[in-house]
């Protein structure tokens, strides 16, 4: 921590009707008032431009038997007195153990207001949190004779939209995240899942629960030109929120995902609820730069970070997404019994990717190449029987399948400096991953390994829980919390959503929790999906997206006949738009070999930052990002476009006075596209100043890469 301080500004009058409180710079503006009703309602400008109308806040209790006494009687919705209503100021700045900057300044102005609700004797504070950038705003709740144990039905917290705006939503969904972005005014959201809702339902856990739920982090652009952001931050030990509009008087409400038998939450006070996050601001880069999120989570509780870092690694991986190679040992077994099945009488499919030879040659590959790890799916017994019966107990996490010696491989790859990665698929079932994941930490620990990528295909166990429930992200939490104690990073696809929780627990290195690199091997991603993605699902934290195809139309080397929606410097850009401290080198090393001189830039690239700067952005079009590899002067620039070809201008501001930087780029050559041509490039060097101006063409679906090492 750098410097902080916090001044506490007063109580503001007891009675007062409306109470405002500014941002340091004045710029968002936060008023917060009480119905007739005695409701609590806030509202939210910017610059003096409404962005947020009179809005209410609450939350309705379900009439439980597992509730304190009293509690079936009162809602806490209405009714409410203001006791007394606080204001103070903060301002620190804070390292964060990896990220896109050094330093994160975390500077807002607060105000507490303590509610009375007479007729039940309760109190609870709403606390908001104003921003440069926007707010956050939760619920608090004391711990008090009158409310010690409730079960939320419903929060009822609203988000009242000002006009039929721009908005870049995917479906709300209590189970997946991975859609492509549709955009759409306000009032067209309906339309888009009235039609949709059937195929929806095609991957492998889905429940999508209104025609107008979306999910956050969800995207708006207004016609006068704001960009407004909703999210939420911090999501502890409570259901991830969806927001559901009711599209005649263009208002977003809180929906959050039930558990099994369909309660939203179960509190014992003192609780406070997840931050409820509008960010904003008139220029699309704020959108990208903006730490709010971050911000509003509690500081890092890992006392030793040194075994945290970022990673660059390769994977036996994409073999298997595409179809060429399968995850499972032997086409003998019709099921499997963990600890029955006979491994040793099966015969070998031939296609199993994680075999011994296979995985050396990646791990020579990653040596090779100064990749730090080498992620091996399909390394354990039960992937023949994997997914589609809710069977509990799929997989044990411990015993190899007999083509893959665990203490061999992660000798070998130690000699070579090198790492595996860990996967554990729990197939959704989280009962068994609890039931072994000491053991299966333990065995990380016997051998080496200090990362794991879980993952939760198909539909949870406990059966009926949903993939964003209470239980779930109780879940994912503990998974985080206990790996941390065993020194093990963790990399959660399928997961619920981040909300900043990387920055409390910084061994979360990586989720999925969106439609990543492996749809390009099932049907494609829009060309303008990774343009979209920085503004959404990252606002919570990083992605492990999976970047680096360069052979990008796949049926040139297998049956599969998808293609991947982007050029080959447009997946070289995804090191840079995507911002994530764990990059994976995604194709295969037999691609990477055949252009080894765009190869270079994927060596070269950092994952850790000192700086960043967003040098251009507009959702769903194009984004250009500069950043400084951690620790040294040098600098890499990023551009992605989407459907439409454009010039990127990247002025090199930024850059040290007087000093030269030897600059490669990596272009999308003339007449590239991601459908028609999609591996033409060409790489120029030159060397450069400060205050150089490039000119970059990005073909449709293309982008570019840059690499400035100081001379
Ligand atoms: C889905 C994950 O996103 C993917 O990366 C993984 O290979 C499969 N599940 C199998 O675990
Ligand atoms: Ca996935």
């Amino acid at each position: 921590m750098i410097k902080k301080y916090i001044i506490l500004l007063g109580l503001l009058p007891m009675m007062a009707a409306a109470q405002t409180v500014k941002s340091p710079n004045g710029n968002v503006s936060l008023t917060f008032s009480l119905s007739d009703k005695g409701q609590p309602t806030y509202e939210m400008k910017y610059k003096d431009k409404q962005v947020v109308n009179p809005s209410h806040l609450g939350l309705e209790l379900a009439r439980d038997k597992h509730a304190s006494k009293g509690m079936e009687e009162t809602d806490l919705m209405d009714g409410f007195k203001i006791k007394s209503t606080q204001t103070s100021s903060f301002d620190e700045t804070w390292r964060p153990v990896w990220g896109e900057t050094a330093t994160i300044r975390n500077h807002y102005n607060e105000m507490a207001v303590c509610l009375h609700q007479p007729s039940s004797d309760r109190d609870i504070t709403i606390r908001f949190r104003v921003y440069d950038y926007g707010m956050g705003l939760r619920y608090e709740f004391p711990q008090q004779q009158t409310l010690n144990y409730f079960v939320i039905k419903e929060e009822h917290t609203q988000f009242a939209m000002t006009a039929d705006h721009t908005a870049y939503w995917i479906p709300g969904d209590y189970d997946t995240q991975e859609y492509e972005y549709n955009i759409t005014p306000l009032t067209g959201i309906r339309a888009v899942i009235a039609k949709h809702r059937e195929a929806y339902k095609s991957n492998s856990s889905t429940t999508v629960f209104s025609n107008t739920g979306v999910q956050t982090s969800l995207q708006l652009k207004t016609k006068d030109g704001l960009y407004i952001n909703i999210h939420e931050a911090a999501c502890l030990d409570y259901p991830t929120m969806h927001l559901n509009l009711d599209d005649k008087n263009l208002v977003f409400e809180s929906w959050l995902t039930p558990d099994a038998v369909g309660r939203k939450g179960f509190i014992q006070t003192p609780f406070n609820t997840p931050w409820r996050t509008v960010m904003v601001s008139d220029d699309a880069r704020d959108m990208l730069s903006c730490k709010l999120t971050l911000n509003l989570n509690e500081p890092c509780k890992i006392e030793d970070t040194s075994w945290i870092h970022p990673t660059k690694y390769c994977g036996v991986w994409w073999n298997m997404i595409v179809g060429t190679k399968s995850w499972s040992y032997t086409n003998d077994l019709p099921s499997v019994r963990l600890g029955v099945t006979d491994y040793a009488k099966c015969k070998p499919n031939g296609t199993h990717g994680a075999t011994n030879e296979e995985v050396k040659r990646y791990i020579d590959f990653a040596a090779k190449n100064g990749l730090q790890e080498v992620l091996v799916e399909g390394w354990n017994e039960g992937w023949e029987d994997w997914f589609g019966h809710q069977k509990l107990d799929v997989f044990d996490f411990v015993t190899p399948y007999p083509d893959f010696d665990i203490k061999m491989l992660n000798d070998y790859a130690h000699a070579k400096g090198v790492k595996l990665m860990m996967h554990h698929e729990t197939s959704s079932s989280a009962l068994n991953y609890e039931r072994h994941m000491e053991d299966a930490f333990s065995l990380m620990n016997k051998y080496g390994y200090d990362a794991v990528k879980t993952g939760y295909v198909g539909d949870i166990i406990p059966r009926g829980e949903y993939h964003y429930s209470q239980l779930m992200n109780n879940h994912y939490q503990h998974v985080i919390e206990t790996a941390a104690k065993h020194h093990i990073m963790v990399n959660a696809h399928e997961a619920t959503r981040p909300t900043g929780i990387c920055r409390t627990w910084p061994n979360l290195v990586g989720n999925e929790s969106a439609r990543g690199t492996e749809y390009e091997a099932f049907g494609g991603n829009v060309a303008y999906h990774t343009v979209m993605l920085p503004f959404t699902r990252l606002q919570g934290g990083p992605m492990d997206y999976t970047p680096g195809i360069f052979e990008t139309r796949l049926s040139d080397w297998s049956q599969n006949p998808s293609f991947v929606h982007t050029t080959l410097c447009g997946q070289l850009s995804l090191y840079l738009v995507m911002y994530s401290p764990l990059q994976m080198a995604a194709d295969l090393p037999e691609h990477y070999e055949k252009y080894d001189d765009a190869f270079q830039f994927i060596r070269d690239v950092a994952c850790d930052w000192d700086d960043s700067k967003y040098l251009e952005a507009e959702p769903a079009q194009y984004i250009t990002v500069a950043r400084k590899a951690k620790g040294t002067d040098n600098w890499f620039v990023g551009g992605k476009t989407g459907e439409e070809a454009r010039t990127a201008v990247v002025r090199l501001d930024f850059l040290d006075k007087g000093r030269k930087y030897d600059c490669a780029i990596y272009q999308d050559a003339k007449g590239a596209d991601y459908e028609h041509n999609p591996k033409a490039y060409q790489i120029i060097h030159k060397t450069v100043k400060k205050g150089d101006v490039l000119k970059i063409n990005e073909a449709r679906g293309g982008g570019f890469a840059v690499s400035l090492i100081a001379k």
